[in-house]
């Protein structure tokens, strides 16, 4: 099960970074116009939702592994409510028509979920 998981979780470390980068697509894109269209609330889900999963695969192998004495999976948690607090503040902005305020947010997601990723793959501390 623990085999499994470990590579259970990159994987879905990836895919997560793949839906946030369509969603902070669809999000930015002019032609769209401003509001939550049906392309965006899709995306906005899966971004969430492959985000979310990612965590729970990450406290998974966290607790049936060798981790829990490192600081690096506690950083996962955090880079999970990031990126949640930034989509949720996204599709506000969205709602009420401000790009500025799209632009940095999407970014600031996808910046997380690399970091995430750089700092689960090389375990500084
Ligand atoms: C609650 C959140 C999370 C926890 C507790 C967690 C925990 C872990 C642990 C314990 C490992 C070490 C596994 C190993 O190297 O064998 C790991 C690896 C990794 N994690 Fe996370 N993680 C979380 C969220 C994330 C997120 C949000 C991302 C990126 C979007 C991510 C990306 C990765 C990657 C790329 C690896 C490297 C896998 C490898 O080197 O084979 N994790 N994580």
């Amino acid at each position: 099960m623990y085999a499994f998981l470990v590579h259970l979780h990159p994987a879905a470390s990836l895919l997560s970074l793949a839906a946030t980068l369509a969603w902070g697509w669809a999000a930015m894109s002019h032609s769209a116009g401003a509001g939550m269209t049906g392309r965006r609330k899709g995306l906005y889900v899966a971004a969430m939702a492959t985000t979310g999963f990612a965590g729970l695969t990450g406290l998974a192998i966290t607790v049936a592994g060798p981790w829990s004495q490192m600081v690096f999976p506690y950083v996962g948690l955090a880079a999970v409510a990031g990126h949640g607090m930034a989509g949720k503040a996204v599709k506000g902005a969205l709602m009420r028509g401000g790009r500025g305020i799209t632009a940095f947010g999407v970014s600031l997601q996808a910046v997380i979920l690399l970091a995430a990723a750089g700092i689960m793959a090389t375990k500084p501390f």
